[in-house]
């Protein structure tokens, strides 16, 4: 089937070389050309396992362009593009009203238009409308993939979730979207039918369920550290009962990247929007939580260093979670520019996201004071601490032993709860975790 991705973003570039992986042939397109440029010579604009690879083998399926007039070629028409924060903590809308605008001149009936953007409830029922006077219909497929695991989440989903209009246009768009994605569904993977609403508020609710039970954890590492508690035990312990389960119990300097921080305010402002700001106060907390955890490793740092002005302080990891170069609301980049606000001198490494992080430095007027490294042990050399920021293999793996001695003061804040604490103690280290001594 001949089909068109709109936004070639994370989502929209893995889902359209997925989809070519599939055996469909796929026009990606995007209003970014060096993007575009990029993903057609190819190579992946982002740090993504595995997704060079489909991108290559697939190439001969896949056309990737800024002309949006292409896509008449396609019948079926996936709206991928991003839903970034805007300044009031609502989604912005920009550019999913403009790729739904954009598509309009070129849809007609037998057209299927499929939304993939994470967007505040009701926007399907909105966008239908203009959808359908075109003679085309329109579903919602939400996107759970997760970024390191992006391309495995894409072709192996726990679950596919359409959400379509009543009666017989529903059902032609659930057989269109089955042959579509028939080897998936061929694996046994559960395909759930529902209205709009629900399909929207399934993403946004899931991802308000992740951070939740993230800051829990973080909440409980609170009460861990004043009360001599060892939190990676109790999420062992609660974690045996399957009702609870272990996963997304690690406790830590909590959740940051594209996804987690950004759905949850955006949900918070819709509730409000709807009148029942009320049901989703907590996640209020669950920011709160969230954010706190972050500012605890500066006050660790003060109460083990005293004034960090002209201290040097290394910090492990820059990127939002390890295999990923992405460092939107990354806890790792918010922490390394709040040690420079405290006077420090930072050394901070990453394997995979220091362009990016270079970049966003500059425009932070911090520069000075924090340089960048891809080698964890060059950025350990005579500091006076050393902060875990994201769990890079290479970092939690690393021989304290040689650690010990590149560091002027073997001091650690483990903010990833990911060394092995009785090990790093022996080579000599006052270990700091959170949550746990
Ligand atoms: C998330 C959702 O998992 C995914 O389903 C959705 O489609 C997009 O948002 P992603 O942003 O790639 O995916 O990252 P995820 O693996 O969920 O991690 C989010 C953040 O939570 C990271 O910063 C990670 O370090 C943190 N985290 C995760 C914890 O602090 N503790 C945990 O136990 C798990």
């Amino acid at each position: 089937m001949k089909i068109s991705v709109i936004g070639c973003g994370y989502l929209g570039a893995v889902h359209a070389a997925s989809m070519a992986e599939l055996g469909h042939d796929v026009i990606g397109i995007d209003v970014d050309e060096v993007r575009i440029d990029t993903l057609a010579r190819g190579k992946a604009p982002f740090h993504e396992p595995g997704f060079d690879d489909i991108l290559q083998k697939n190439a001969t399926r896949l056309t990737f362009t800024t002309d949006m007039s292409v896509v008449k070629e396609a019948k079926v028409h996936f709206v991928a593009v991003g839903t970034p924060q805007a300044s009031d903590g609502s989604a912005d809308m920009t550019y999913v009203n403009s790729a739904i605008e954009g598509l309009l001149p070129f849809i007609s009936e037998g057209h299927l238009v499929v939304g993939k953007s994470t967007v505040p409830v009701g926007t399907a029922e909105r966008l239908s409308e203009q959808v359908t006077s075109t003679g085309a219909v329109l579903m919602w497929n939400p996107e759970f993939l997760r970024e390191g695991f992006a391309v495995q989440d894409t072709l192996s989903p726990d679950r596919l979730v359409y959400g379509i209009p009543e009666g017989d246009s529903g059902e032609w768009a659930r057989a269109t979207l089955d042959a579509l994605y028939e080897q998936i569904l061929a694996t046994g993977t559960p395909r759930l039918l529902m209205n709009f609403a629900t399909a929207e508020l399934v993403k946004v609710s899931a991802n308000a369920f992740l951070a939740t039970k993230i800051s829990f954890i973080n909440a409980m590492a609170e009460i861990a550290e004043v009360t001599g508690a060892n939190v990676t035990q109790l999420a062992d312990a609660i974690g045996h009962d399957a009702r609870i389960g272990r996963r997304f119990l690690n406790a830590g300097v909590g959740f940051g990247g594209g996804c987690l921080p950004k759905d949850i305010r955006g949900f918070v402002a819709r509730a409000e929007e709807l009148g029942v700001g009320q049901s989703l106060s907590f996640l209020r907390d669950v920011d709160a939580i969230n954010l706190r955890r972050r500012g605890r490793v500066l006050e660790m740092l003060v109460e083990e260093l005293g004034d960090l002005t002209g201290k040097t302080i290394a910090v492990w990891g820059m990127a939002f979670k390890p295999d990923s170069d992405d460092i939107r609301d990354s806890p790792a980049l918010d922490i390394t520019e709040s040690l420079a606000r405290a006077g420090a001198k930072v050394v901070a490494a990453d394997p995979a996201a220091l362009l990016p992080a270079q970049r966003r430095l500059a425009q932070s007027g911090l520069s000075d004071s924090i340089s960048l490294t891809d080698d964890h042990l060059v950025a350990a050399r005579n500091a006076d601490a050393l902060v875990i920021a994201t769990e890079w293999k290479q970092f939690s793996t690393a021989d304290p032993v040689v650690v010990a001695g590149l560091l002027a003061t073997a001091l650690v804040i483990d903010g990833r709860n990911c060394l092995d604490s009785d090990a790093w103690k022996k080579a000599g280290f006052r270990y700091r975790g959170m949550g746990r001594s």
